[in-house]
């Protein structure tokens, strides 16, 4: 009875609220991006506060064990407000969904709609099933190609915006989660990857991350029609695109022609993500990377040799199964000899039906997380004097807005991707400027606007 008032006073309103929180890598925040775009066809629009909202959703991230928790947790808190109106719908999207599907309904009674990576263009049909049809959800298909439609909108931050170009990972990388959430490569067609990215002109945005799990492999299988460089350059080609980057690398895959593209195409920031995992063979061999250690660094020296002033950042993940301290030291070796501008490091995670999983010699956790805190703290600081070493240059800054924690100033990012916040003045989001460089700290510079003349 009091579900049919509420639907009823629901569907009188023209408005619905939405909230919606993200979870885990850029893939999801963009995902995110689109179901807002296809939720807003319905009249819903965002919410900070899940009380108000007529659908809360989650889109999760399983890459990790602690990501998945900080899932549930979440959703523990959203059974009171359940409780007290049963209209409510709270679904969720996702790794975590796509990896648990069903199961997660029936753990979770209070849940509606449960949605895998896929079937993001599905959400409005799914809602009108569990609001009409008055049933629980649960979409986790595949598709193998992707289809024009799926990517209708998109996810954009005032001058920047993510623009996926392919979904899915064929590498099985053996402690890896995303090929069995994501399922296999697949690439959008690149004529809508540029209209997509024309629109987005018309709209304001200056800058574009072109974005996949692995963008290496653009276009490889799918009979598309440009190579992932070629895709780079005529992305470039669009006029009022000042920057271009792109994410995430697989250093196996990273071409000739993609390395020569950062010293050629000035558009393309001077920027690479390039995880390497670990720095000894034995593991990247059992991990299943495809590379050596002198490969990975070998390919980072003709980065660097055709690109001085490239940035260089990794993932590394500690402990994994089998890492002797002699391996962890040569990881350490790696950091101080290619010293990265910045990296990201994980303690290993099992992760269900993974091939590492299973295999022996799982580090004792107490060991892992302490090789996690010592390469943080070494890496602090080979961060810290690459940063400080950019005091005095003149860089030029894309303004992203007011800084959040000082109103007097403003932020925005280097080529290079580094953060820096300057004083206020009148400049607008969007405008690229020069700034002198005067103070550096491990997590962003400060400067000075200098005129260009
Ligand atoms: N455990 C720990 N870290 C992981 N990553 C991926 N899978 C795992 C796992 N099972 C890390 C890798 C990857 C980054 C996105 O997350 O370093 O590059
Ligand atoms: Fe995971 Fe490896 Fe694919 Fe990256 S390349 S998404 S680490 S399987």
């Amino acid at each position: 009875m009091r579900q049919t008032a509420y639907q009823a006073e629901k569907r009188a309103r023209l408005t619905k609220y939405v909230f919606l929180e993200t979870f885990g890598c850029q893939m999801n925040e963009s995902d995110s991006g689109r179901m807002l775009g296809f939720l807003s066809e319905l009249g819903y629009v965002k919410t900070d506060t899940p009380s108000k909202a007529d659908l809360i959703l989650l889109n999760t991230c399983s890459i990790r064990d602690k990501a998945e928790h900080k899932v549930y947790s979440m959703l523990g808190r959203f059974k009171p407000i359940k409780d007290e109106n049963p209209g409510l719908i709270i679904a969720v999207a996702g790794c975590v969904a796509q990896q648990e599907g069903a199961a997660l309904l029936k753990r979770l009674a209070y849940l509606d709609l449960v949605f895998g990576p896929h079937n993001i263009h599905k959400i409005k049909e799914m809602l009108l099933a569990v609001e009409d049809g008055k049933r629980r959800v649960v979409e986790t298909s595949f598709s193998a190609h992707i289809d024009g439609s799926e990517y209708l909108h998109t996810s954009r931050e005032g001058s920047k915006a993510f623009v996926s170009i392919m979904r899915g990972c064929n590498n099985f990388c053996s402690y890896c989660i995303v090929p069995y959430t994501r399922g296999r490569e697949a690439s959008r067609k690149s004529s809508d990857i540029l209209s997509e990215i024309r629109a987005l002109t018309l709209a304001g945005v200056k800058e574009v991350t072109l974005i996949g799990q692995n963008v290496n492999s653009y276009g490889i299988g799918d009979g598309s029609e440009l190579s992932f460089p070629d895709l780079l350059r005529a992305v470039a080609e669009v006029e009022s695109i000042e920057r271009i980057r792109f994410v995430t690398s697989h250093p196996k895959d990273i071409s000739e022609s993609l390395v020569s593209l950062f010293a050629d195409e000035k558009k393309i920031c001077s920027h690479v993500h390039l995880p390497v995992q670990s720095g000894a063979d034995a593991i990247l061999a059992s991990m299943g990377r495809g590379y050596t250690r002198d490969e990975y660094i070998d390919k980072v020296g003709r980065l660097r040799a055709l690109c001085p002033l490239i940035s260089v950042t990794t993932d590394i993940i500690t402990g994994f199964p089998g890492e002797t301290d002699q391996d962890f030291e040569a990881t350490m070796d790696l950091v101080r000899t290619l010293r990265f501008d910045n990296l990201f490091s994980f303690a290993y995670s099992p992760r269900p039906g993974t091939r590492a999983s299973t295999f022996e010699g799982r580090v004792d956790a107490e060991v892992c997380s302490a090789r996690l805190t010592y390469l943080q703290e070494v890496q602090r600081e080979i961060t810290l004097e690459k940063n400080s070493a950019l005091i005095g240059s003149i860089l030029p800054v894309m303004i992203e807005g007011k800084s959040k924690t000082d109103p007097e100033r403003s932020v925005g990012r280097t080529g290079c991707n580094r953060l820096v916040s300057i004083p206020s003045s009148s400049h607008q989001e969007g405008d690229t400027i020069d700034v002198e460089i005067t103070a550096a700290s491990p997590n962003a510079l400060r400067g000075l606007y200098r005129p260009r003349r």
